[in-house]
């Protein structure tokens, strides 16, 4: 791996002097896929119902929310940054219609080169602009949304990027983590058995130990895009990042903990993570588009400073049924690139699909000799980038373009000997949930028939483009509604801070 690259003319700036979230809004709106929604929207369950309709329309926009209500000129919200594949070309600084089997080899040697990042002057980055510190510390007076009628709180960093050290080697890493916020200045991380930062935790834990945290919340999508992947762990995602911009990210020393921090972030969160500190967070709307997980114990960060620009954007990333792009075109990269370091020859190409909850991942390989099939199958399902709930690896030779559906024909090829044919073969998946357990089976993540309408009301006075898409099955058990349910926890006094 080429390492020791610290000057852009050594590998050229490969985005194009894009640098941060503002940069990247610019040119996801001059590709016509943003819409701005200037009317105001309310944090619960408004901002996310709308999103999912968007999410769910043939162009499927990121969507910024420019004004949220009870909260006069402060933050905005961005949602479906990176839920098409289209937004992660322009990412990666490419025209966004470059086919994605391109990008994806194009990105899979970007992966190849590693530049760690550069500390810049604390005194002029913008992610300093403001530093909450001490009693002024106050998660509430962000509009911090809830995305479901039967989430157990209101979520920050569901795009976000938390940066932990290992308490062995020091390495940092860089990993997507959402955050339930339980009062002004404590949130609860879940992180999945196996991840960077649960190992980081677990390690300082057994150490007795507390834990050093920032997170990210807004900024370069660059780094929610590398966050939310898998890596080899002993190389920093950070060091990704710079690698495929083609020049190092720009930080600074946090404030209260000694973690690099994205100098041009739009909000980020230092804290600190106290010996065995836990509290219940959950449930929450999953990926999988069913609450699977119940209400449970997590790590609490209890939040030490915060910074944010003035008018922070705020970024969020609604788990749905909707099909999501948010990791193919990287994790496609991530195991091609895994199976260049092993050494495996005669990979044509890489694709994991999109749409697949659980990982479905194509693979195109030249046949060089006996045994070469399945033992890229049994790599590929093993590296570091595409062992992560994957279930489905595909093998196919060369000639198979992975992005075309074929029709089957009684002149089946891979019926042998040729005698055999015309008699094909079917494979059979029942993929209906198994029915015993349908009474227990966790609830699917729905929206209240009373929240839909309401989106349905304000699709035009919003100016959202189109038309609303139908929801075919509501939520009929939530709460009316949520701020009904919070008066014991009271919501939050909004505060102009810019
Ligand atoms: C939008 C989005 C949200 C995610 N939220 C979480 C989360 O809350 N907890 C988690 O463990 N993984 C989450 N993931 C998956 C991780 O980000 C992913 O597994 C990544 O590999 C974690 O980084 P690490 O390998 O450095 O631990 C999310 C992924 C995406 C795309």
């Amino acid at each position: 791996m080429e390492r020791d690259v610290s000057t852009t003319e050594r590998v050229g700036a490969a985005t194009g002097g894009m640098h941060d979230l503002r940069d990247w809004l610019e040119r996801v709106e001059a590709a016509g896929d943003l819409v701005r929604v200037e009317g105001e929207v309310d944090w619960d369950q408004e901002m996310s119902a709308l999103s999912y309709l968007l999410s769910k329309t043939p162009a499927s926009p990121a969507v910024l929310f420019e004004r949220v209500r009870g909260y006069p000129n402060e933050c905005q919200l961005l949602w479906n940054s990176l839920n098409a594949s289209r937004r992660t070309v322009i990412t990666l600084g490419e025209p966004p219609d470059r086919p994605v089997l391109e990008s994806v080899r194009g990105l899979r040697d970007r992966l190849k080169r590693v530049i760690p990042p550069v500390e810049v002057d604390a005194a002029t980055a913008p992610v300093n602009e403001h530093v909450l510190l001490g009693d002024d510390i106050d998660l509430w007076r962000f509009p911090v949304p809830r995305h479901w009628p039967l989430d157990g709180g209101r979520y920050l960093g569901t795009a976000d990027a938390v940066i932990t050290r290992d308490p062995d080697s020091g390495l940092l890493n860089v990993g997507t983590y959402r955050m339930m916020v339980h009062d002004q200045r404590h949130v609860g991380l879940y992180v999945s058995p196996g991840k960077g930062a649960e190992l980081h935790i677990a390690r300082a834990w057994q150490r007795n130990e507390p834990l050093p945290v920032a997170a990210v919340l807004g900024g370069d999508p660059i780094l929610f895009l590398v966050g939310a992947q898998a890596f080899p762990k002993n190389v920093c995602e950070y060091d990704y990042a710079g690698g495929i911009r083609g020049e190092p990210i720009e930080v600074v020393k946090g404030t209260t903990t000694d973690l690099p921090i994205p100098a041009r972030a739009e909000i980020v969160l230092e804290g600190v993570i106290r010996p065995h500190a836990m509290r219940n967070e959950g449930p929450f709307g999953e990926f999988t588009g069913y609450y699977a997980r119940p209400e449970a114990q997590t790590p609490v960060v209890d939040v030490t400073a915060i910074h944010f620009r003035a008018r922070p954007i705020l970024m969020n990333a609604l788990m749905s049924d909707a099909p999501s792009a948010y990791s193919s075109i990287m994790r496609s990269a991530g195991i091609w690139a895994d199976l260049d370091r092993l050494g495996i020859p005669g990979i044509k190409g890489v694709y994991s699909h999109p749409g697949a909850v659980r990982g479905i991942h194509v693979i195109s390989i030249e046949q060089r000799y006996a045994g070469h099939a399945s033992q890229v199958l049994s790599l590929a399902a093993q590296c570091p980038s595409g062992a992560y709930f994957t279930q489905w690896i595909v093998v196919v030779d060369e000639d198979i373009d992975l992005l075309r559906n074929t029709w089957s024909t009684p002149l089946d090829p891979t019926q042998n000997p040729p005698e055999k044919r015309p008699y094909g073969s079917k494979a059979l998946i029942n993929a209906c949930k198994e029915h015993r357990y349908l009474p227990v089976f966790a609830k699917r993540t729905r929206m209240t028939r009373d929240v839909y309408e309401r989106a349905l009301a304000r699709w035009h006075e919003l100016r959202l483009p189109g038309h609303p898409p139908v929801v075919p099955s509501f939520e009929e058990t939530a709460p009316a509604t949520y701020h009904e349910s919070q008066e014991l926890d009271p919501p939050p006094g909004p505060a102009s801070v810019s």
